[in-house]
């Protein structure tokens, strides 16, 4: 514990503070079929504690009652430019409150306008007031999605910093097929609240820089259908991609099998076993700034997988497994790394945390190891939160308590970015 300097989160919660007001976010639904998944979108963040304003054009409210979004929100929709509950414009007053417009569904129509500042309706008007993040999710037939001028618009909209999430590929509506779907909207709301959580803590702009983030477990094969695993969940990882992505890096996320869906704004390399992970991110981290490594990588593998399914047989089942160990990804990695680049690894600790944590550190040769502790139920492993203690190679400690694992991923982003 010598010369270490341990530095208090600023995130440390203050018992004596007024509680914070819920973060406002303006949704703007507009006039496709997947106006009805916005439904869903509102209450998902309903529910994760933000205020939302929707938003709808005239087309939506055809498609989908303003009553449904005004039950889910809790709020009256803003449906026209001209119904004033107050003396300031409802755009200017909106503007003073929402920290982030997201439009999904948004139209062919919709991208024109914003691409062009058109303010005929009180969702466009919106648009040209709002001052923060702009998301917006694509949705439409893929012979729309293809045309020159959609593509344009998009083009444009990208390139003053407007994030375009999706659109996705599959069946749409019409029974098409290509690109064109609308994100589902859990990873949109995650979007959402991932730049929220990036607002929050103040980190600062990765535009430019390209990260590369590992999640979830790994599978090692026994025989065809059986593996040895881990109950990682990937949520950490996934939360950090997202983060990362909200503060403008251009991310990778190289994920194990896990069942949450490829956050939007990102690069996404499924793999299954820890050699398939190696292989990925090397290939990955040749050209980035930063690696990540949030998996919890498999620390051995059958030694002889068998090319078929393994049967009981006369004698009982097998015995034994004979194992073999696999690569250390981080170690490896960070041994070979390039002048500039950054890595950061995990410690997956339920014992002397601190000690082994720094023994890793040294170990593995990184830049910070977070440590935190999976024998908690409250936290780690499939938990919603996360609490860590980030040892870094200068000496510096970090304690982040207990707290969303999006709003962790962001502090632990403040670290690598600042
Ligand atoms: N890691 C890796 N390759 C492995 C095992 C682990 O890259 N084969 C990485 C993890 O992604 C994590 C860090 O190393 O960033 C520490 O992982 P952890 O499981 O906590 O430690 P181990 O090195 O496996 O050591 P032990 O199991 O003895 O705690």
């Amino acid at each position: 514990m010598t010369n270490t300097v341990r530095k208090k989160s600023p995130t440390t919660p203050n018992p004596a503070a007024p509680k914070p007001a819920r973060p406002c976010v303006a949704l703007g639904v507009t006039g496709s079929v997947a106006a009805f998944k916005a439904a869903a979108l509102t209450s998902a963040l309903v529910k994760a504690g933000v205020e939302v304003q929707v938003l709808m054009t005239a087309a939506a409210a055809k498609l989908v009652q303003p009553q449904t979004f005004q039950t889910l929100s809790r709020l009256p929709v803003i449906t026209s430019l001209w119904e004033l509950p107050d003396w300031k414009p409802g755009h200017i007053a909106l503007a003073d409150r929402a920290r982030v417009l997201v439009i999904a569904p948004a139209t062919a129509n919709t991208l024109a306008k914003l691409a062009n500042g058109i303010a005929d309706d009180a969702l466009s008007t919106y648009a040209v007031s709002h001052g923060g993040p702009l998301l917006v999710a694509p949705a439409m037939n893929p012979r729309m999605w293809r045309n020159a001028a959609v593509q344009d618009n998009v083009r444009r909209l990208r390139e003053r910093g407007v994030r375009i999430l999706g659109p996705g590929h599959g069946p749409v509506a019409c029974g098409d097929e290509g690109d064109g779907r609308m994100l589902e909207p859990e990873p949109i709301a995650q979007c959402v609240l991932a730049h929220l959580a990036v607002l929050d803590a103040g980190v600062p702009a990765g535009a430019g820089r390209r990260i590369v983030i590992t999640a979830g477990p790994t599978h090692e094969a026994w025989d065809p259908v059986r593996f040895l695993g881990n109950r990682s969940s990937g949520k950490m990882g996934y939360a950090l991609a997202a983060a990362a992505a909200a503060a403008g890096l251009e991310v990778t996320l190289v994920s194990g099998p896990t069942h949450l869906p490829p956050p939007a704004l990102c690069r996404f390399v499924p793999v299954e076993s820890a050699a398939d992970m190696a292989a990925a991110v090397r290939a990955e981290f040749a050209d980035a700034d930063f690696l990540v490594m949030a998996a919890a990588v498999a620390d051995f593998r059958p030694a002889q997988p068998a090319g078929h399914k393994i049967k009981k047989t006369a004698a009982g089942a097998p015995t034994a497994l004979p194992l073999t160990p696999t690569e250390d990804i981080l170690a490896a990695v960070a041994a070979g790394k390039k002048p500039g680049q950054r890595i950061m690894g995990f410690a997956a600790e339920t014992n002397d945390l601190a000690d082994h944590a720094r023994q890793k550190l040294r170990r593995k040769k990184v830049d910070w190891i977070v440590a935190n502790d999976v024998s908690r139920s409250d936290i780690g492993f499939g938990a919603a939160d996360n609490a860590a203690t980030v040892f870094a190679a200068n000496g510096a400690v970090h304690d982040f308590p207990k707290m969303d694992k999006l709003q962790l991923a962001a502090r632990l982003l403040g670290l690598l970015l600042g």
